[in-house]
């Protein structure tokens, strides 16, 4: 059963449609996480989870009951966010308990819930101090306590790491993924870093204008982008896009010109594909690698600068004959000076086709780099 559904979530400010219609199930015990650039809705639909705000239509059920015009109070759900605002006169322990004060709870068991958080979140040593006598990570985890000696049957967090240096981050990344593991309860995370939503997620949803592009396990999505905006966020550095156009387009194999590619043939999705449409082709970083000379599918690659942070180097340059930049990952040092040739085999089984009027995926399986014309219809099966 789903602990969580959103169906057909819709909120409007005044005139604005921020939240256009998401569907949304969450399974018990997953961790989610929302993705998306700035202002697409993150905030909002956890805020209309919370009780915080209302929808606009839509429903919102929380273990199979229907909570839509339930209070926060009532829906068992506690949020962290970003801007943990501790209370400054209050001890750790007085801001651990003061959520639950106000509750029917003894003495005893307020005292219990407590000390089993600062046990679980390492605060034990810190119980008695006020918010100033802590650092940030201490602080960030004294805000996630007070969600959980809630006992919240699920928890939304709003970038809770964000404002933590990178160290910081990583260490309360593991420490919330513990979290979850211990606890089992579903958590839903927003979150702008990469790194955090590929590695704490069980599934990802992928937030673009008020609508979940795409939700899916991270390398689903990594592998699988249903579309051009997935394939150009989830990833990093993001994956390279090159233009081009299906030439000749016959029961589910389509013959793609791409300038400084030549002509790729690939099966594609029969109903998207046409003669004169307009695609892109995707390639991610990683997926170059060097070559010989004579290399049939070699492409020449012409160096603009390029990045050695130690063990990987990152290039910048262009395929000769497309005026597309292009950004090249390798997993290594490697040592390149601007206007180096380099001759690359792109990685085109791994390759992605996306229709420009809508950036819909073709879900193209790439079939070979065709050389001479006559024979393009021999190979194709
Ligand atoms: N109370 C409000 N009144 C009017 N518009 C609002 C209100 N709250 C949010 N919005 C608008 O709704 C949109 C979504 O905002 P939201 O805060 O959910 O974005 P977000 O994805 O969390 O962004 P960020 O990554 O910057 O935190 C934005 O365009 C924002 O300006
Ligand atoms: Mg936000």
């Amino acid at each position: 059963m789903a602990d969580l559904a959103l169906r057909n979530v819709v909120k409007r400010f005044g005139e604005v449609e921020v939240i256009k219609g998401v569907d949304l199930e969450v399974k018990h015990g997953e961790f989610v996480v929302f993705v998306g650039p700035s202002g697409c809705g993150k905030s909002t639909l956890l805020r209309i989870i919370s009780g915080l705000e209302g929808t606009t239509s839509g429903s919102i059920e929380i273990g199979g009951a229907e909570v839509s015009k339930a209070s926060p109070a009532d829906r068992g759900i506690a949020m962290v966010f970003q801007s943990y605002a501790l209370y400054p006169h209050m001890t750790v322990a007085q801001n651990l308990s003061f959520g639950l004060e106000n509750t029917r709870k003894s003495k005893a068991e307020i005292k219990t819930r407590i000390d089993e958080a600062a046990r679980m979140l390492e605060l034990e040593p810190y119980l008695q101090r006020k918010p100033r006598e802590l650092s940030g990570g201490q602080r960030q985890r004294v805000a996630i306590g007070r969600a959980i000696v809630r006992e919240p049957s699920v928890f939304l967090f709003d970038e809770p790491l964000s404002n933590l240096d990178a160290a910081l981050r990583v260490q309360m990344r593991a420490e919330i993924g513990k979290l979850h593991r211990r606890l089992q309860t579903t958590m839903i995370y927003v979150t702008h870093d990469q790194v955090e939503a590929m590695t704490m997620a069980d599934r990802i949803a992928v937030v673009n204008g008020g609508r979940i592009e795409q939700f899916g396990a991270p390398l689903e999505l990594f592998e699988h982008p249903v579309n051009r905006f997935v394939a150009g966020f989830i990833g990093s550095p993001r994956m390279n896009f090159y233009q081009g156009t299906i030439k000749d387009s016959r029961e589910g194999v389509a013959r793609v010109f791409i300038p400084g590619f030549g002509d790729l043939t690939f099966e594609v999705d029969r109903a998207l594909a046409e003669d004169g449409v307009e695609v892109e082709l995707g390639v991610r970083p990683t997926y170059f690698a060097f070559v010989e000379e004579g290399d049939p599918q070699a492409i020449a690659f012409q160096v603009e600068y390029a990045e050695s942070v130690g063990t990987e180097t990152y290039v910048y340059g262009k395929i000769v004959g497309n005026p597309a930049t292009t950004i090249l990952h390798f997993a290594d040092h490697v040592a390149l000076n601007e206007n180096d040739q380099l001759r690359l085999r792109p990685a085109l089984n791994r390759a992605h086709l996306f229709r420009i009027s809508d950036g819909k995926s073709l879900n193209a399986s790439f079939v070979k780099t065709s050389v001479p014309e006559a024979s393009a219809d021999s190979a194709v099966h």
